[in-house]
């Protein structure tokens, strides 16, 4: 009888595993803590994907029915939890951008003012 056969067996499965568990850290998803703040390059990427849709790049674009965010008069606070918690037709950010890029954002799009 092959003794020698099983083990290599073994050892492959164990080198598998091992291999796959390597692989296994979780994909980091926005919601996690980041250790530093988002950059200038990050903000503005992100109000590409996730705002200039309906704002524009200057903020002015009022498609989907959005209002001009260069006439805006919102505090930083209401900026805030409007980018969080949507309005209307504007999707909320809760759960898919984290608190520092959305704070990120409220401050970017005020630059918009006039
Ligand atoms: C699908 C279109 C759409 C997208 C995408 C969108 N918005 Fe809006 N936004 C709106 C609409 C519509 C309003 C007006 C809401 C209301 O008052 O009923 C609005 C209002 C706002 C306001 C309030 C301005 C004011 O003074 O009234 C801010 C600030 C704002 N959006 C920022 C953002 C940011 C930042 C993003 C990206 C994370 C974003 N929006 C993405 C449609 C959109």
């Amino acid at each position: 009888m092959d003794l020698t056969r099983p083990r290599i067996f073994v050892m492959m499965v164990s080198v598998a595993l091992i291999a796959i568990s390597a692989c296994n850290t979780s994909p980091s998803t926005p919601t996690e803590t980041r250790l530093k703040a988002p950059s200038a390059g990050e903000i503005q990427r992100a109000y590409t994907m996730k705002c200039s849709l309906c704002h524009g790049n200057d903020g002015k674009l009022m498609a989907s029915k959005a209002t001009d965010l260069s006439i805006s008069t919102m505090t930083a606070e209401e900026r805030v939890a409007i980018i969080t918690y949507g309005k209307g037709t504007m999707p909320p950010q809760k759960g898919i951008l984290d608190g520092a890029m959305i704070t990120g954002l409220a401050e970017y799009i005020e630059s918009f003012r006039d």
